[in-house]
């Protein structure tokens, strides 16, 4: 499932082979080997102290790998630092704004440490982008946990970047700013560029990005898209029905793993969901009961972590 990355495909502007970092004793990223594809929202999926933090950081340029080598863009992390760093754009975890200045500002601010000169306009735009035009004026302390996330983004933004490494920048927010940031992040990815994302939430992996790469003590233990990692590890689905059926009839199901009565209700694992569900409405009619209750539940990449580390995310 974890296929050998191609280092010299052009498409991919992120090649990373057999990357270690340690501090001190603790092995933070542990022998990690991945490519990131052009056009891609690539996630790194993991409990708090996985090493999200520390990989994306060797990545940006910001700290120094101990072995492995690292590409971005075509370059040697270690020899171009400088170029590549004028062509991504970080949001670093939990990014402090400065509270003295507006929002416009801060853009504006970050704009000229790039070494552009933004004119009001085009900082407007910067700020429409976000949707944050009509706080132009306000002090970050009088934005919300959503507003400074996306002030955080225009930020990240304003030197045009290829790559757009973002470190849990939906951490603690509500589940309606965190959807106004994932369309934000999907409107990045339309324009071309490359965003590379944390998050230790399962949900946002599984929306938001097209691969995820699941990290557990330093280690990469799985990289694929969302769907294949649940179809290829985690596999069973559960349906459940207090209509009590027979239950050696599903015997004859291959797909069917186990089907018991607890005298409550009925459970089916089963590695199919569409056929074992026709199966059991069949067997409804034939038995002249209808399934009032009926409740099917699918694994998700809770249960991948689960399966691969005998843990879950968040402990
Ligand atoms: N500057 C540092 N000094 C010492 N240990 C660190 C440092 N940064 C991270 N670590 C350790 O490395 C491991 C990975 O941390 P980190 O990359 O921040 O994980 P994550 O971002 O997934 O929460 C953790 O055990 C953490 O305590
Ligand atoms: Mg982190």
């Amino acid at each position: 499932m974890m296929s050998t990355p191609r280092i010299q495909d052009p498409e991919n502007v992120i090649q990373v082979k057999n990357l270690s970092k340690s501090f001190g004793s603790v092995v933070a990223v542990n022998d990690m080997s991945f490519c990131v594809k052009k056009g891609e929202i690539f996630g790194f999926l993991g409990p708090n102290g996985a090493g999200k933090t520390t990989t994306l950081s060797i990545l940006e340029g910001l700290r120094k790998l101990d072995r492995g080598r690292v590409r971005v863009l075509g370059m040697d992390i270690d020899k171009n630092a400088k170029t590549i760093k004028s062509q991504i754009g970080v949001q670093l975890q939990g990014t402090s704004l400065l509270p003295d200045l507006t929002v416009f500002e801060q853009v504006q601010l970050f704009s000229r440490l790039y070494g552009y000169q933004h004119n009001r306009p085009e900082i407007m735009s910067f700020l429409e982008r976000v949707g944050l035009d009509t706080k132009a004026a306000a002090l970050p302390d009088h934005l919300s946990g959503g507003q400074k996330q996306r002030l955080a983004l225009a930020l990240a933004l304003v030197n045009q970047p290829k790559i757009v490494f973002l470190d849990e920048p939906t951490t603690g927010l509500d589940p309606q700013s965190r959807r106004v940031l994932w369309d934000l992040i999907r409107e990045l990815c339309d324009q071309d560029k490359t965003v590379v994302i944390t998050t230790h939430y399962m949900e946002e992996a599984e929306a938001l990005c097209h691969r995820v790469g699941i990290i557990d003590h330093g280690r990469l233990v799985a990289l694929d898209t969302p769907g294949n990692l649940i179809t290829n590890l985690a596999g069973v689905s559960s349906i459940t029905t207090s209509v009590n059926l027979p239950l050696d009839e599903f015997q004859q199901l291959p797909t069917v793993i186990q089907a018991q009565h607890d005298g409550y209700k009925l459970s089916i694992q089963t590695r199919d969901v569409a056929v074992t569900l026709r199966f059991i409405l069949d067997l409804a009619q034939k038995h002249c009961l209808s399934l009032n209750d009926l409740h099917i539940q699918q694994p998700n990449l809770e249960d991948v972590f689960l399966n691969l580390t005998g843990n879950r995310i968040r402990n």
